[in-house]
């Protein structure tokens, strides 16, 4: 179990909203309108760690583990929503999202691979990690720019996290896990900034809702996301390609083979899911001959 474990590690690394944020260094005039826009969006993307932790609860029901883990998780992640909305409180109290804001973020998600899900966001994680490094760079407010960095860092240790579930399937469920894993990397490794951009609030995760299923569309601003990568922000190549390394780093770690690009990670998916179908042919005599045999009788 690695619940205790990462319990400890999280805990003692944790910072405190009242004791380490400097919000006495708040600078008015470094704060511009556009900026504070962009804080209340990501506030409200934030927040939507609660329906994906009802997600996650629903769909690992089976894993107790992971399921308890997801209380950290859902603390630090609605705790990142909570540092912006008192940043604004305090300093553009007109922008703070509004309850109904927050709720239209909360809709239920259709049930998903466990595995795939786990792997999706745990590239969410590396992605939010270096898109909010960036914000951090291009705040110019002493105080937001010390949020994002600590959020950031959040995010980092969120992956590294997942990462030790992924591990841990791996040794339970061998190349079931491998080709999920794969499967969802290199989708993810291969993701280029004239795309959409790849992170679990920026994909349609409810049939029924369609098209209205992501959380980036239930935003007061719908448009907001690629607008900050791209014109805000600049989240360029390169840039995605820190993203794109850190995935591809990590996957060496856990299949213990260098992958240099998504095509080499692609190239070991294949792998995998040949010797899937191999092992289930060769299954298939040893299932299929007795009842053969007993149908001949
Ligand atoms: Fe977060
Ligand atoms: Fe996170």
């Amino acid at each position: 179990m690695l619940y205790p474990e990462l319990f400890k590690s999280l805990e003692e690394v944790r910072w405190e909203m009242s004791r380490d944020i400097p919000w006495d260094s708040f600078d008015a005039s470094k704060l511009t309108d556009e900026q504070a826009q962009t804080i209340k969006m990501n506030a409200i993307t934030e927040w939507s760690a609660l329906p994906a932790t009802e997600m996650f609860l629903r769909d690992n029901h089976d894993d107790s583990d992971f399921s308890a883990f997801m209380s950290v998780w859902f603390y630090e992640e609605q705790k990142h929503s909570l540092v912006l909305m008192e940043y604004l409180r305090r300093y553009r109290p007109a922008l703070v999202p509004s309850e109904a804001e927050l709720d239209a973020v909360r809709f239920p998600f259709d049930p998903a691979p466990a595995l795939e899900t786990l792997m999706l966001h745990f590239c969410g994680e590396i992605r939010l990690n270096h898109w909010y490094r960036r914000a951090a760079e291009w705040h110019t407010e002493p105080v937001i720019k010390h949020i994002y960095k600590l959020i950031s860092q959040d995010e980092a240790r969120h992956g590294g996290a997942y990462l030790r579930y992924m591990k841990k399937a791996l040794g339970e469920l061998g190349d079931s896990a491998r080709a999920a894993f794969a499967k969802i990397g290199v989708l993810m490794a291969s993701a280029r900034r004239t795309e959409k951009p790849l992170h679990p609030t920026n994909l349609h995760v409810n049939e029924a809702l369609f098209p209205n299923d992501t959380v980036q569309s239930r935003l007061p601003d719908p448009g907001w996301l690629e607008r900050w990568l791209d014109t805000q922000i600049k989240f360029d190549s390169e840039w995605e390609g820190k993203v794109v390394e850190r995935i591809l780093h990590n996957m060496s770690l856990l299949f213990e083979r260098t992958f240099s690009s998504a095509q080499d990670l692609n190239r070991y998916r294949k792998e995998i899911t040949q010797r899937i179908a191999l092992g289930a042919a060769q299954a298939l005599p040893a299932v299929v001959a007795p009842v053969a045999a007993g149908n001949v009788r």
